[in-house]
């Protein structure tokens, strides 16, 4: 579907995440025909770069990571001639009017994009109000962290919506962008056979794990302030919680359907310096084996004698509302674990009783595994029996539905479909602000009590599934963390 012309202004526009990340989704958009003239994309950074170099620079993280080649020559080329480049000064003065000139009338969409650091969003953002460029089409998306707590994401939110009405801010949380996700909200509504048991009366336990390989990766100075968790639990995993744990919206509008992730993050029981010490454990990665072969330990990478920061997370956590009661969300994430995926698992509860000659505790209950990533898709574990005449033998297998195989192709990257959005002005795949402040009102408290314990986290070595005492969160309630291939 096309999408009107705009004029995208990338701020940070020769940073890491716009090279990676932005301009190869653009791209790709640019590929599937997407675009109609006159769409311009512009980078805005402090460093002096004429258009040509700029444009050069793009066409290498083109290739690098989006696979530019001969066959696709003439995208590219088209792509490039879209792109133009402003030498600004996002906390100061200089280069504001070349951007007033450079962009296109008043009556255009307008979408900004802050790919820079969280300190610059209120400066930006306040300018751009100044400099009178936030006109009535007008967007700004903005990355996380928003935010290092509640108080300060509710001062960015605070600066941002004296210039941006909220409508027309869009905060991204990648992992809503992936289509896994996505689909997430498919099984749950469009397949009548699993809403009904979608609760406490049948389900035991859910897990989310978000592992990676990847260290710190010369982010080390960001992520030593942040731990994994600002940078992973408070948006992306708080995200898959709430579309697991969420009623059905009423539509797909983006308030129904952020009205009921925000209910599931007020009813979040609160982790606190009561009971930190037994929900939550943290670690940080030593030494070890990882990615295919020795790697330093988190210290080494972010060059620092000591640090308190976490690498891991894993936390027990219940929603108390009437769908969940008693049914307990174990989330997982860290760095330099064994493999890289996301998944959600669904644990029901067992079969109240068994009639095979067997003890009942060895039938088990069955799994529904969410893959987010990668190989997207869904298993379902079952017991079969295994065929031939020796008796009633039983084994726990998969209905197993690869999205791969099912559609033949690879999925999108999660921030095509999110530029996409933004610039057609569709918010349900981002955050609202009191979604953002309610992640942080359950994930301060976790944090200060972690702060008073003052214990650092646990070590544990790069390629292990995180510190021992993960295993015993699980372990001490009788469960298992999920190991299916
Ligand atoms: C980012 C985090 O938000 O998500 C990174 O800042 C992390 O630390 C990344 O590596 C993971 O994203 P993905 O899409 O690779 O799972």
């Amino acid at each position: 579907v096309k999408v009107d012309p705009f004029d995208l202004v990338v701020f940070g526009g020769t940073g890491d995440l716009a090279y990676r990340k932005l301009y190869p989704a653009l791209f790709h958009r640019e590929r599937s025909g997407q675009f109609t003239e006159p769409t311009r994309i512009i980078g805005v950074s402090r460093r002096h770069l004429d258009r040509d170099a700029f444009r050069a620079s793009v066409k290498d993280a083109l290739v690098r990571f989006a696979a530019a080649d001969e066959a696709s020559s003439a995208d590219l080329e088209r792509f490039l001639a879209r792109l133009d480049y402003v030498a600004a000064d996002a906390a100061g003065d200089s280069g504001w009017s070349d951007l007033r000139e450079t962009l296109g009338g008043d009556d255009r969409i307008r979408a900004f994009y802050l790919a820079t650091g969280p300190d610059l969003f209120c400066p930006i953002a306040k300018r751009l109000g100044a400099e009178g460029l936030a006109t009535e089409r007008s967007r700004i998306i903005v990355e996380k962290p928003i935010g290092r707590d509640g108080a300060t994401a509710d001062a960015i939110n605070t600066d941002i919506g004296s210039v941006f009405p909220e409508r027309a801010i869009f905060r991204i949380d990648h992992y809503l962008g992936k289509e896994s996700v996505q689909n997430l909200m498919a099984l749950r509504f469009a397949n009548a056979l699993l809403e009904p048991i979608w609760n406490s009366a049948h389900i035991d336990h859910v897990q989310i794990t978000v592992a990676e390989t990847l260290g710190v990766e010369g982010r080390g100075a960001y992520y030593d302030e942040s731990g994994a968790i600002r940078d992973m639990v408070q948006n992306h995993m708080m995200q898959l919680l709430c579309l697991t744990a969420m009623e059905p919206p009423n539509s797909m509008d983006a308030d129904s359907l952020r009205d009921e992730k925000l209910k599931v993050l007020k009813a979040l029981q609160p982790i606190d310096g009561s009971n930190a010490a037994s929900l939550t454990v943290r670690g940080q990665y030593r030494a070890g084996f990882a990615d295919g072969g020795p790697v330093p330990g988190y210290l080494h990478d972010v060059g620092r004698h000591e640090s308190m920061t976490e690498t891991f997370v894993a936390m027990r956590i219940s929603v108390a509302n009437w769908r969940w009661a008693g049914v307990p969300f174990y989330l997982r994430t860290g760095k330099r674990l064994p493999q890289r995926f996301s998944e959600i698992v669904v644990g029901f509860k067992r079969v109240p009783h068994v009639i095979f000659d067997m003890p009942s505790d060895s039938i088990p209950a069955n799994r529904l595994v969410i893959r987010v990533q990668p190989d997207e898709g869904v298993k379902l574990w079952m017991m079969v029996k295994e065929p031939g005449p020796g008796g009633m033998r039983l084994q726990h297998l998969p209905l197993d539905m690869s999205f791969a195989k099912a559609f033949g192709m690879a999925s999108a990257d999660a921030y095509e479909r999110l530029l996409m959005d933004a610039i057609r002005g569709n918010a349900a795949l981002f955050m609202r602000r009191d979604e953002v402040e309610a992640a942080w009102r359950f994930i301060d408290p976790v944090r200060e009590a972690w702060a008073a314990m003052r214990e650092p986290p646990r070590p544990y070595a790069a390629g292990t599934w995180g510190p021992n005492a993960s295993v015993a969160l699980i372990e001490r309630d009788g469960r298992t963390w999920n190991e299916d291939e």
